[in-house]
């Protein structure tokens, strides 16, 4: 008996290996696929609901005034315009924002906000006047923001200092209405949800 399943076991296992060694058929290997997002992992409605605080963030005057539409930062909680006519384009004829804008400042109210790297984003990077559709298909396109995939972004909103920035302006400036901490925690909420934009 023993040795009939030792046998049979044998059999098998050559079988297998012949199998294994048989020259693969000429059907071509089906191309590769894009691997699959994960699953989410939160409810749709509840990230829909995070996105919406996400945005609450984004769209505050502490982050707007460096994401504007125009060519110009914006300042104050109204988002007026610069003053003294600084624009996208006055670093290149020789007004850097750090001229102004120290790594550290003095906490008093109309002086310039300092932290390290005060620059805008990208022209593409607007927060500025985006309904929450648009925003929201901004942040999914690597083409709009720097390459950053969603990864990316969510280390981004964590650790970035200009980010960090809005939630210690001094100067008396108002901060967005959501703790850094309970932003992080919807940026991501919404991501674990498979990051879904609202319709409009
Ligand atoms: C002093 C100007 C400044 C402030 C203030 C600022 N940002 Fe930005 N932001 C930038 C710059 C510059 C970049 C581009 C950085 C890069 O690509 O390396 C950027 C990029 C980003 C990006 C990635 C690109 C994109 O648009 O998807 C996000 C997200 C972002 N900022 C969110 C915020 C949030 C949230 C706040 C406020 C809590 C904020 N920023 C405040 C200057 C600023
Ligand atoms: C000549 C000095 C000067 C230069 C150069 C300058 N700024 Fe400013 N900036 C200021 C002052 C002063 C304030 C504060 C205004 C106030 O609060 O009344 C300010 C405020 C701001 C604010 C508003 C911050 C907030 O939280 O609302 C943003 C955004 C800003 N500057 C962006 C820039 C950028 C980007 C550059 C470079 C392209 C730049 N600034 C260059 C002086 C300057």
């Amino acid at each position: 008996m023993r040795a009939e399943l030792l046998f049979s076991l044998l059999v098998c296992a050559c079988t297998a290996s012949f199998a294994a060694a048989a020259p693969r058929s000429s059907v071509p290997p089906a191309p590769a696929l894009a691997p699959l997002p994960p699953p989410p992992t939160v409810p749709r409605e509840v990230g829909l609901a995070s996105f919406a605080g996400v945005l609450s963030v984004l769209q505050s005057p502490r982050c707007q005034n460096c994401h504007p539409a125009g060519v110009a930062p914006l300042q104050t909680d109204a988002g007026v315009p610069h003053s003294m006519g600084i624009t996208r384009d006055s670093p290149q004829v020789g007004l850097d924002c750090a001229a102004c804008h120290r790594e550290v400042g003095l906490d008093l109210p109309n002086l310039p906000p300092a932290s390290p790297h005060w620059h805008l984003p990208p022209a593409v990077q607007v927060f500025e006047g985006r309904s929450p559709a648009a925003l929201c298909a901004q942040l999914l396109d690597p083409a709009q923001t720097g390459g950053r995939d969603l990864g990316a972004l969510r280390e981004h909103v964590k650790h970035d200092p200009l980010v960090l920035y809005a939630w210690s302006p001094g100067g008396g400036r108002t901060v967005p209405p959501l703790s850094h901490e309970a932003f992080v925690e919807s940026f991501g909420a919404w991501v674990d949800a498979g990051a879904p934009c609202p319709a409009r």
